[in-house]
């Protein structure tokens, strides 16, 4: 059968320059620097109708646990000023579901698959990534550390060196050696680059940032918290300014530690931010919401920016921007 697709060229795609779009994340080789955000593609398959989900670098999949979870109380998403909040609260069916089903899909489909996992404790982070260990079709593992420890009085993990570290080091182990681990950074921390430290030290192949920012807004008519959940994540272009931050100095302190940029990105350009800071690859999420074909769009306007910039490879514009200037 064959299937329509809505998008998938634009008129000036035939004119692209040619430039070499491949990256290396971790050690997993990949054709396109643009991937998915957890949380914001599910596993892919409703963004398949809008773009081939096969042309992206990879499908980030939503953040599974070992149990199914229906997530926090409505309602879980408002509008911000360029941004929005959400509290879904890792809503998921569970480990077994999503192998059988998501990830068999992705794997059918052709489309490589970055597995995001997150836990209550450092045990079910290690139990998730030992049920990945011998499945076919995950290109790497990202731990979404931004979850609150219930063995330390639901104290996030990724807001201390120590309990990130005790996460990562587990998931490393339990991960078979090829596979790369990325572990994701909250911007939610005084010092991000001493927890990126930490996790490199810990095992982490590289690291995704940022996760969404700690927000809250109030309805000015009910004069109760917009949120059922009180306070949310915010993301979107809001947070940008916060994000390419936290990649220049993380690149600045680990200049050999790939990382996957993301936080607010919806054009090439803003794309070609994170990667002048340091981002060997960029995962596009809010914008998802509003334009399900923008990371293909964003792939094709990134490549357009770095052949107008004069890069015949990507590879070569990761970090460009802490290069000294040439002496006049
Ligand atoms: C609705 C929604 C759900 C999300 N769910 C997850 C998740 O399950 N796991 C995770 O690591 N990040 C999750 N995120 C964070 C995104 O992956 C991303 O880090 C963040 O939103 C910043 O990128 P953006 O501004 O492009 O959305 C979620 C974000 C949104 C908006």
């Amino acid at each position: 059968m064959t299937r329509m697709r809505i998008t998938t060229m634009t008129p000036g795609e035939a004119e692209l320059p040619d430039v070499d779009m491949s990256t290396d994340l971790a050690g997993a080789a990949l054709p396109s620097p643009v991937l998915t955000a957890s949380g914001c593609a599910a596993a892919g398959r409703e963004l398949d109708q809008f773009m081939d989900v096969t042309a992206l670098g990879a499908v980030v999949t939503k953040s599974i646990m070992l149990k199914p979870r229906s997530g926090r109380p409505t309602p879980r998403m408002a509008e911000t000023p360029s941004g929005m909040l959400n509290s879904i609260g890792l809503q998921g069916p569970g480990i077994d579901s999503f192998l059988e089903t998501d990830l068999a899909w992705l794997r059918t489909r052709g489309a490589r698959a970055v597995v995001s996992i997150a836990g209550g404790t450092v045990d079910e982070f290690a139990k998730l990534a030992q049920r990945l260990r011998n499945v076919d079709g995950v290109t790497a593992v990202e731990v979404n550390i931004s979850c609150p420890n219930v063995e330390d009085r639901g104290q996030v993990f990724a807001c201390a060196a120590a309990p990130a570290s005790a996460v990562v080091a587990a998931v490393r182990r339990a991960t078979a050696p090829g596979i790369p681990v990325l572990a994701k950074l909250s911007p939610d921390v005084t010092d991000i680059v001493e927890i990126a430290q930490a996790v490199v030290a810990a095992g982490a192949d590289g690291l995704s940032m940022i996760n969404t920012l700690l927000g809250m807004a109030i309805d000015t008519d009910t004069m109760r918290p917009a949120l059922a959940g009180v306070t949310g994540g915010l993301s979107g272009p809001a947070i940008r300014p916060v994000a390419v931050r936290c990649v220049w100095q993380v690149h600045q302190a680990l200049p050999d530690v790939p990382i996957l940029g993301m936080g607010g990105i919806r054009t090439g350009l803003d794309a070609l931010e994170f990667v002048l800071a340091g981002a060997s690859a960029v995962s596009v999420g809010t914008a998802v919401f509003n334009d399900p074909s923008a990371p293909a769009r964003i792939a094709r306007e990134l490549q357009r920016a770095l052949g107008d910039r004069g890069f015949e490879r990507f590879a070569d514009a990761v970090g460009y921007a802490h290069r000294a200037e040439p002496e006049s």
